[in-house]
């Protein structure tokens, strides 16, 4: 009797006959009754896997799709397939749907549970006893395609239709991740890298929300976009509030940076370009660099309200600071002490006073009006204080209209409003002899990347100040800009970038100071037209509110393990699949989410090393 020996081989012996010498003629004639040899339906060649039937746990736009062993390296997490279904004469309904890979590749043994005990005990012992397996993952229906074009699916695909991968070329082309800003590489792919375009105005003007907790990769995000937006010609200007970005100008030394660097292909190198802005009288974290300012504050671009704001005036004082400022309006019209220019009359003629203070109406004689009106109500007769000249030259014809203004007694309230435009003069920020204010002109040149340090204010209500401030006055050169676009020179673009922006734009700020986040507001919704975009960095973004993420329309999200801050943020966010969510609480740093306009779907990306030097900060 033939005997299956341990080893397989099969042991003569007399007992048993041989094979019949026509068995293998009987067996080709079987073949042929059956139809002929198997051929494996044309439509599954180069397939690497089929859809699976569905189950009570299958839902609607998402399909599992199950791949032999060997085929599951080539169908990574967030890749692209096909499926196609067959011709509807081989029993196929021809149509055909691309999707993309949401959660998985899973590997599941074959015929078996993957926690069946069998199978964990022989891996605990040693893994003697390692079933086949085969690939399983779960795909996203995007579209089905028609024409080579991609229209809204109106059916599912049939199971067992063949899937077949789609090529990283025609990938980023169907994901739309093309442009001249690079960011990083799509995860899971070799090599498909994640661009935006700087052409589109629906993209970086429609704003930016880079968010993530501490170490995350923002700073490092950020200051790669910076260098690659500046080559694209877009001019920016970052609020750096701890003088991180102030070195950006010198490639990185950072042994960690090099390396990941040179894993990607690219060079350390500076950001070139770059101009350095700092509060008169305070200091900057570089001061080195030779292209360096120092810029002041002008009191007449704050809005009488704001400075209400910002001071914290209850009503008392705001009527008595109110009508300082009627009397400093009907003052500054006097010839004589306020010699006017035609220009400064036409900003008169329109002057919004939510949005901006009178013409050459300086800190320094909003001051000193309010305090000579605290004097007339004590009737005290000492005005030697006066440092205004023009106010020093007509001090009798200035009381005279001051006595008319039938001024509001109780003089507690006037002095402290006397009180806080003095704290406010004593930061020596405003109207400053010795600096000018921005050159918003040279900062919106193509190209331009001004850093504006503000490590050394340590007052998020000055950096309010100036945020507000320098926004305004950009928005007004873009509105400029504009102009000129109209006539023939090229839109000059400008994109902002707002570090730590929660301490500009969180719910307490805006309740403190709503006239002044009513500006922001406005230059948001203009910036769209205007070509300014602005980019908030913040790894509190559960304190920004709606109305500001509501702003965004392109998102980097890096590691965010606050389930609620997830939420919220898929509550704006519906593109992004819950296989993404599900990874943003366990991302490596330097990874992120991304979700820009114009994508077809977020991409997990591993966000490009940067270039530059970022400083240390604690
Ligand atoms: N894209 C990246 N490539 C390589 N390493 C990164 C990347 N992003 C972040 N890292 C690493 O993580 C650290 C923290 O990143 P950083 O940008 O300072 O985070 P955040 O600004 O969110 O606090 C960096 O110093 C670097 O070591
Ligand atoms: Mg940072």
């Amino acid at each position: 009797m033939n005997q299956l020996q341990p080893n397989g081989a099969v042991s003569n012996s007399d007992a048993v006959p041989t094979m019949p010498s026509d068995f293998t003629d009987l067996l080709d004639e079987e073949i042929n009754l059956a139809g002929g040899e198997f051929q494996e339906d044309e439509a599954f060649h180069g397939a690497v896997g089929r859809t699976m039937y569905d189950t009570p746990a299958s839902k609607d736009n998402t399909v599992t799709i199950l791949l032999p062993a060997e085929e599951i390296r080539r169908v990574p997490s967030q890749s692209l397939v096909r499926i196609k279904s067959r011709p509807l004469d081989k029993g196929g309904d021809g149509r055909q749907y691309i999707a993309a890979v949401v959660e998985g590749p899973f590997a599941e043994p074959d015929g078996l549970r993957a926690d069946a005990p069998l199978v964990v005990t022989t891996t605990v012992r040693g893994a003697t006893f390692t079933p086949r397996y085969h690939g399983r993952v779960q795909v996203e229906i995007l579209g089905e395609e028609i024409d080579n074009k991609l229209v809204p699916p109106r059916f599912r695909p049939l199971p067992n239709s063949p899937v077949v991968v789609i090529d990283e070329t025609e990938t980023a082309e169907r994901l739309r991740l093309l442009g001249d800003v690079t960011i990083g590489l799509a995860v899971g792919y070799e090599s498909v890298p994640v661009s935006f375009s700087t052409e589109r105005k629906d993209v970086l003007p429609r704003h930016t929300g880079i968010l993530g907790t501490t170490g995350g990769g923002k700073s490092t995000t950020v200051s790669g976009l910076i260098g690659k937006l500046g080559t694209s010609g877009v001019a920016v200007v970052i609020f750096d509030t701890e003088g991180e970005y102030t070195q950006m100008m010198q490639a990185t030394d950072d042994a960690g940076m090099l390396a990941a660097l040179a894993q990607r292909g690219l060079e350390p190198q500076g950001v070139k370009n770059v101009g350095l802005y700092h509060l008169v009288g305070r200091a900057t974290t570089n001061a080195q660099h030779p292209d360096r300012r120092q810029f002041c504050l002008k009191y007449e671009n704050l809005s009488p309200y704001a400075v209400m704001e910002i001071l914290n005036f209850n009503d008392a004082q705001q009527e008595r600071f109110l009508k300082a400022y009627d009397i400093a309006r009907r003052l500054m019209r006097d010839p004589k002490i306020n010699p006017f220019s035609k220009e400064d009359e036409e900003k008169v003629f329109e002057l919004d006073e939510m949005e901006e203070g009178y013409p050459r109406l300086t800190l320094q004689m909003m001051y000193e009006l309010v305090r000579i009106c605290a004097d007339t109500v004590e009737g005290a007769e000492n005005f030697d204080y006066l440092r205004v000249k023009a106010f020093r030259d007509n001090l009798p014809q200035i009381r005279s209209v001051i006595k008319e203004a039938q001024l509001p007694k109780v003089i507690s309230s006037w002095r402290k409003v006397q009180g806080s435009l003095s704290r406010l003069l004593r930061l020596k920020i405003f109207d400053t002899p010795q600096a000018t204010t921005p050159d918003y002109k040279a900062m919106t040149k193509p190209g331009r990347v001004t850093v504006i340090d503000l490590s050394d204010t340590d007052s998020p209500q000055i950096n309010n100040l100036v945020i507000s401030e320098i926004l305004r006055g950009l928005h007004l050169q873009q509105d400029e800009n504009y102009q000129a676009s109209e006539k023939g020179e090229s839109m000059r673009k400008v994109v902002v970038v707002i570090e730590e922006a929660h301490e500009f734009l969180s719910k307490e700020r805006i309740k403190q100071m709503p006239v002044l986040h009513q500006q922001i507001e406005r230059i948001a919704k203009r910036g769209r037209k205007r070509w300014l975009g602005l980019m908030f960095v913040t790894q509190l973004p559960q304190h920004l509110p709606d109305e500001v993420l509501g702003l965004i329309n392109n998102y980097v999200l890096h590691k965010i393990a606050d389930i609620n801050v997830i939420s919220r943020l898929k509550r704006s966010l519906g593109s992004v699949d819950e296989g993404l969510w599900n990874r943003l609480p366990n991302l490596a740093p330097g990874q992120a989410i991304i979700s820009f306009a114009g994508m077809t779907r977020p991409l997990l990306v591993a966000i490009d090393p940067t270039p530059c030097r970022l400083r240390m900060i604690e």
